[in-house]
């Protein structure tokens, strides 16, 4: 009988089966990125310089994270003990779920958000609970209060937000971690250097808060998958035990050095994006295409009905943009990236004659 044929096949777990899919639209994107708000131009020429001495021996070694850690943590105030680097935001969202999300507990999210917190949660045995943001998609600090229960153990708040641009004040992030003490507060500070607002100077003292921070951004370096994770050390112990500690490969740990200390190519480019961003919102206000304030690398625009149309229109002029119409509250809408103020005068006219097209389209209907 041990040997009996079976036809039965192996079956993930329950939770997993039944676990949203995620397709990021990765697939030809030969053309201006503005569609994943990543750098749209290249990272440091540091960063480039370091990777071209990386020798074939140094590849044959696992990588070693502590001592780039502790040069990480230097920079931002922190002991090493209280930065854990990841393998890109992502990789630190997954592992502080996994860590600290069990059954009967809560994940309390404002939505329209990052798409990877629900995917990851639904991983887990947690039970996920939204809060609509209304239509100005401002922060709902309100109703996220109203929503903490004795079962809320994670609030992620992506603070600049992604899709919509919008903000939550200190003051309401610090309310929101002293509402609730049996909760971890994650600050996924992704967009940080658009913003110039941090949280990250209580990052070791606050006993529920961890902050996250992305290299993929205004760094440049999305390819190399460099996140971190800061907090108490007591919450991060437990967190490290989760983490693999390879996960972070040595290219990225090398580079990351020289990235941190090229200060002046990142608040190059940012003051780039920032000023391609102003030219860019007057473009839209001019053009009459409702849009919401942004604090980040891109802007939320309304197109209504035609959002698909208008994606492909601008696809076909050489600009990629996100289509975020199925995000809750985001009916119609599409983000679009905000790159240099040379690469966005492209942008700026696939929008135009896009819009040209769609409202003679519309004026026909
Ligand atoms: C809010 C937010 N967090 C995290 C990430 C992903 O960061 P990483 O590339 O480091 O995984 C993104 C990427 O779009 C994001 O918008």
């Amino acid at each position: 009988m041990a040997n009996a044929v079976t036809t039965a096949t192996p079956t993930p777990r329950a939770r997993v089966q039944a676990m949203m899919e995620y397709h990021p639209p990765l697939g030809s994107r030969d053309a201006l990125r503005l569609d994943f708000n990543e750098n749209t131009l290249e990272c440091s020429p540091k960063v480039r310089d370091v990777l071209a001495q990386i020798s074939a021996g140094a590849l044959t070694r696992y990588p070693e994270r502590e001592p780039v850690e502790a040069i990480v943590a230097a920079k931002l105030g922190l002991r090493a003990e209280q930065v854990a680097l990841t393998n890109g935001v992502d990789e630190a969202i997954h592992v502080l779920f996994e860590t600290f999300l069990e059954e009967s507990d809560e994940l309390l999210l404002p939505v329209p958000t990052y798409t990877m917190y629900q995917v990851y949660a639904s991983a887990t045995d947690a039970r996920v609970v939204t809060v609509q943001a209304a239509g100005d998609l401002q922060f709902p600090f309100e109703r996220l209060m109203a929503a903490i229960t004795p079962q809320t153990k994670v609030i992620a708040i992506a603070n600049p937000n992604s899709p919509s641009g919008s903000v939550a004040s200190r003051e309401q992030l610090l309310e929101l971690a002293r509402r609730a003490p049996q909760a971890v507060l994650m600050v996924d500070e992704a967009y940080f250097h658009f913003y110039g607002e941090t949280l990250m100077d209580l990052a070791g003292t606050a006993p529920n808060l961890v902050v996250a921070r992305t290299f993929s951004k205004a760094y440049g370096l999305a390819g190399l998958r460099l996140g971190l994770l800061a907090g108490p050390a007591e919450l991060m112990q437990w967190v490290r035990r989760v983490l693999s500690p390879y996960s972070v490969n040595s290219l990225a740990l090398a580079c990351l050095p020289a990235a941190l200390e090229d200060t002046k190519y990142l608040d190059w480019y940012v003051g780039e994006v920032l000023a391609a961003r102003r030219e860019f919102e007057a473009t839209l206000d001019a053009s009459g295409v409702r849009r919401w304030p942004s604090c980040t690398n891109f802007v939320l625009v309304d197109i209504g009905t035609q959002h698909a149309e208008f994606v492909r229109l601008m696809r076909a002029a050489g600009v990629l943009v996100r289509d975020r119409s199925s995000d809750p509250g985001c009916d119609g809408c599409v983000r679009i990236t905000i790159g240099t103020r040379e690469q966005m005068k492209k942008a700026v006219a696939a929008l135009n004659d896009a819009l040209k097209v769609l409202r003679a389209e519309s004026g026909k209907r």
